[in-house]
C-alpha cells in the first residue's frame, strides 16, 4: 500500500532522510520509533507529501506520489494524517469539521457527509458534542475527532505522527483506544510514538530509525526483548527506564 524506495531529503546540509526503503503491505500496522531528531517526522510528512523530497520514489497503492496540483490533492485524500496538535477548524462545529473536506474534495452532499460524520463520532466516542466548537471538548475529545475527520475521507492510509505526546496522560488511553480498533480492522497504518504499550499490542512491526535511517525492522516481540544495534540498545534502556 505504501512504497517508499531510495529517497533523500536534505535541510540545507543536514542529511534527513537517507535513503530510506519501506514497503507497508495492506492492512499493516507499522510504528516508527527513534530518538529526537531522527527523521519520523520527516519520514511521515514524505508520504502525503508535505515534505518533498530530492530523490527516490513513493508510491501509494501503487501511484506515484505527484507532484502538485488535482493530482496531488486527490492523493492526499487517501492519506489521512493526525498530529500532535488537533488543529481542527476552530470557527466550526466538531460536526462540520467532519463534514466540509468530503463535501469539497468527495463532492458528498450535505446530508450523506452529516450522516456518515456523526456515524464517525459515534465510533470515537464524541457524538454527543457534535454541535460544540473544538474549544470546548478536551484535548483527547478533540483528538478523536480529528481522527474522525481524517476518516471521513475514507483514506486508503492513516498517519499518525505522536497523536498522544500533548495529551494529559488521562486522556492517552481513549485516544489510543480508536487507534487499537482501526489497527483490528484492518487499517494500514503508520504511527510514530512513544507509547510502547501501543507499540507492542497493536504494531505488527516496528521500524527503529536513528540519523535518518532506518536502523531496525523487525516485530514487535524481537525488538522490545532483542534489539540487536547498540542505538536502539540504548534507546529502549532510556525510555524503558522511566
Ligand atoms: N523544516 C525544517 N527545516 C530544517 N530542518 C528541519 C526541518 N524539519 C525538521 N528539520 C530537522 O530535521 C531533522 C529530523 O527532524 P524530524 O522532525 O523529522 O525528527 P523526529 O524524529 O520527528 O524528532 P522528534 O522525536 O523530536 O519529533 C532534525 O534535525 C530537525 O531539526
Ligand atoms: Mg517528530
Amino acid at each position: 500500500m505504501i512504497e517508499i524506495r531510495g529517497v533523500q531529503k536534505h535541510f540545507g546540509d543536514l542529511h534527513v532522510l537517507k535513503d530510506i526503503d519501506l514497503v507497508v503491505p495492506r492492512g499493516q500496522v507499522v510504528v516508527i520509533l527513534g530518538p529526537s531528531g531522527s527523521g519520523k517526522s520527516t519520514l511521515c510528512r514524505t508520504i502525503n507529501r508535505l515534505e518533498p523530497i530530492d530523490s527516490g520514489e513513493i508510491r501509494i497503492d501503487g501511484k506515484v506520489l505527484p507532484d502538485e496540483g488535482r493530482p496531488l490533492a486527490a492523493l492526499r485524500a487517501d492519506v489521512g494524517m493526525v498530529f500532535q496538535s488537533f488543529n481542527l477548524f476552530p470557527h466550526r462545529t466538531i460536526i462540520e469539521n467532519v463534514t466540509l473536506a468530503p463535501m469539497k474534495v468527495r463532492k458528498a452532499s450535505a446530508d450523506d457527509a452529516r450522516k456518515r460524520g456523526m456515524e464517525l463520532l459515534r465510533r470515537v466516542g464524541v457524538d454527543s458534542q457534535a454541535e460544540k466548537s473544538p474549544a470546548q471538548l478536551s484535548g483527547g475529545q478533540q483528538q478523536r475527532v480529528a481522527i474522525a475527520r481524517a476518516l471521513a475521507m475514507d483514506p486508503k492510509v492513516m498517519l499518525f505522527d505522536e497523536p498522544t505526546s500533548a495529551l494529559d496522560p488521562e486522556m492517552v488511553g481513549e485516544v489510543l483506544d480508536v487507534m487499537v480498533g482501526l489497527a483490528r480492522e484492518g487499517m494500514t497504518m503508520v504511527v510514530v510514538t512513544h507509547e510502547m504499550g501501543f507499540a507492542r499490542r497493536a504494531a505488527d512491526r516496528i521500524v527503529f530509525m536513528a540519523d535518518g535511517g532506518v536502523v531496525e525492522d523487525t516485530d514487535p516481540e524481537s525488538f522490545f526483548t532483542a534489539p540487536k544495534s547498540r542505538r536502539a540498545k540504548d534507546f529502549l534502556g532510556k525510555i524503558l527506564s522511566h
